[in-house]
């Protein structure tokens, strides 16, 4: 569908022509000057030169044309030489209804269906999710949303860390917790148990307690570090053995998963972040050598000061981008490794046309060398978009990353709890009477949009503070705000349907004040929001936009009476946009990965 500054750069362009002049200068920008005009032309002062004559008498041969244009209430010319555009109620009435029976409410969507593989969440499996595992979740979950939206097939990896060091600290541990188990018995050639020898919560107590062992404090004794060396060295044999194949330390590495992936789903559920693909760095373990033999015959890899590598500086470079390591001097693949091999299986399986990294900003150098192995060896196409979406730190009121209240690192769990737990009691200060069981799921509902919302408004990319006082306001460019604002018009939809009205099949008519008209000119801008969020991958920019329709819904509804309008047919009309208006924003906020609740 034509966006609304398409159509009226083209009637300004028509103009222009009717005038004797180039029609490309009839392109309209959004005012600069809200207060004076919807939208602008600044043509005539670009076409003053090119026809030797003043500005503004362009202007007003211009304004003059489209004096009698129905899309339009009043065309300035204004001096020097600006035109000041105000659309006719009517047209954006009439945009507005075209918007509502396009597919996707206008969003220009591919002729083809682009295939993308988003990878974020990064889980490490059995280490506990920590603050630093929800930018990834919440941004990729988001722009996987609004992607889909816009018309793309998208599959989600999560591409779990399940295939390093603390598998090893953990078979290492539970070693020396319970040497007399089978898998610790060389001599055991029965088949291993199927149950695991440990719980979730054990596994939570165990893996902490593993690399504490594994890492001597800097004012440890001789002993003690010559201990955790010891350790840390039998860890990484672990690893090692359990990597080769070693029967019982598979069978262990497969309880590990067994026990922790319920834990992690359970952790994204709340979240709300949901995985096509449960994928992680062990899936490609098998497909590792193959792929280095390739690289060397291909003469793509090599050694190194014994280690394996592939060559990825350019001459253009500002800054020097060491070599991609494939393999280390004692034959151990790397993450680096994993990641390529897993480039290579995604093509094979999947064909994307794009792969999308999310996770801290601090592996951009890892994802740009990766990107160029990939491109060098030919596992990915010339074509293939391989991006890096990094994101900034989640950091506390000091500045630094947040931590828990006594230093520690923040747990997932209970920072999503924190905020239930402060949600519920401001849910049950406005409402006492409200029964628990709805508390308590409104509660969770509006902490979701709180630390989701604080989260997607800032860019990916930078820093922000977790402010939980202002994250959870009910006021303000929040999530809170937003939803409080869609549970005002659920209710009065609810009470115009109690009255016998039928919201649905309400019919909007043309705005009757500046506030009607200013709300309805942001539902007309969806598309371009959207767009321009899927374009830049920016989920703040949904945000951004919904902040402005609520804050003009805001106005309209403290300037309207609504139910109390005597007027049925201008009644009626309220009614038909704040449907409208509640329906962009129920898009707009499944596109950010939270819901509304009835009331609040
Ligand atoms: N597990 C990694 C970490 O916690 C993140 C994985 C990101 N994805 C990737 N394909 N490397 O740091």
């Amino acid at each position: 569908m034509e966006k609304v500054l398409e159509l009226i750069s083209k009637e300004v362009g028509d103009a222009f022509e009717a005038a004797g002049y180039d029609r490309e200068l009839g392109r309209a920008t959004l005012s600069n000057r809200p207060d004076l005009c919807e939208y602008q032309c600044n043509g005539a002062m670009a076409g003053a030169k090119k026809y030797g004559k003043a500005p503004f008498m362009i202007a007003d041969e211009v304004a003059e044309k489209l004096g009698s244009n129905e899309m339009f209430e009043k065309v300035e010319s204004v001096k020097p030489g600006f035109l000041n555009i105000t659309v006719s109620g009517d047209f954006a009435r009439s945009y507005i209804v075209r918007m509502l029976h396009e597919r996707r409410m206008g969003v220009t969507l591919p002729g083809h269906e682009p295939t993308y593989i988003l990878d974020y969440g990064g889980a490490n499996v059995a280490k506990p999710l920590h603050v630093g595992h929800l930018r990834p979740a919440i941004i990729g979950e988001a722009v996987k949303r609004i992607l889909k939206y816009t018309g793309h097939k998208v599959i989600g990896d999560i591409h779990m860390g399940d295939w390093g060091l603390q598998m090893g600290l953990i078979i290492t541990e539970l070693k020396c917790r319970h040497p007399e188990l089978p898998y610790f018995d060389p001599e055991f050639t029965g088949a291993y148990p199927k149950e695991s020898p440990f719980t979730i919560e054990d596994l939570a107590e165990i893996y902490p307690a593993a690399s504490a062992k594994s890492k001597a404090p800097e004012d440890a004794s001789e002993e003690q570090k010559a201990a955790a060396d010891a350790y840390k060295k039998e860890a990484l044999e672990a690893t090692k053995r359990m990597q080769d194949g070693d029967k019982a330390y598979r069978a262990i590495w497969h309880h590990i998963m067994n026990v922790s992936l319920p834990d992690l789903k359970k952790n994204y559920d709340s979240l709300d972040v949901h995985f096509d693909l449960w994928k992680g760095e062990s899936d490609v373990h098998d497909v590792i050598p193959g792929m280095v033999d390739y690289m060397k015959q291909h003469g793509y890899a090599h050694e190194s000061q014994g280690a394996l590598v592939v060559d990825v500086a350019r001459e253009d470079d500002a800054k020097e981008i060491p070599p991609c390591m494939i393999l280390k001097s004692d034959g151990a693949a790397l993450y680096a490794t994993t990641d390529l091999a897993t480039i290579q299986e995604r093509m094979k399986q999947y064909h994307p046309d794009a792969i999308y990294y999310f996770t801290d900003k601090r592996q951009s150098l890892h994802f740009e060398q990766v990107f160029r192995a990939a491109k060098k060896t030919k596992l990915a196409l010339p074509e293939t978009d391989l991006k890096f979406i990094g994101n900034g730190t989640i950091n506390g009121p000091d500045g630094k990353p947040f931590k828990t209240r006594d230093g520690g690192v923040m747990h997932l769990e209970t920072l999503v709890q924190e905020v239930g737990d402060k949600m519920y009691d401001k849910i049950k200060q406005s409402n006492p009477d409200m029964p628990e069981d709805e508390a308590r799921s409104t509660a969770k509902k509006v902490a979701l949009s709180a630390l989701k919302y604080g989260d997607l408004s800032n860019q990916a990319a930078k820093d922000y503070i977790f402010d939980i006082d202002r994250f959870t306001s009910f006021e303000g460019d929040t999530g809170p705000y937003i939803l409080y604002t869609m549970v005002r018009i659920k209710s009065i939809l609810k009470k115009y349907e109690a009255e016998g009205g039928d919201a649905k099949g309400a019919k909007l008519g043309n705005p009757d004040s500046p506030a009607m008209k200013s709300l309805m000119l942001l539902i007309t801008r969806f598309s371009d929001a959207i767009e321009s969020a899927a374009a830049d991958l920016a989920p703040n920019k949904v945000c951004a936009y919904i902040y402005d329709l609520g804050n003009a819904f805001n106005s309209f509804y403290h300037g309207t009476r609504i139910l109390a309008e005597e007027d049925a047919s201008k009644k009626e009309s309220y009614i038909a946009l704040l449907s409208i208006t509640l329906k962009i924003f129920e898009t707009c906020i499944d596109m950010l990965g939270f819901t509304c609740p009835e009331k609040m």
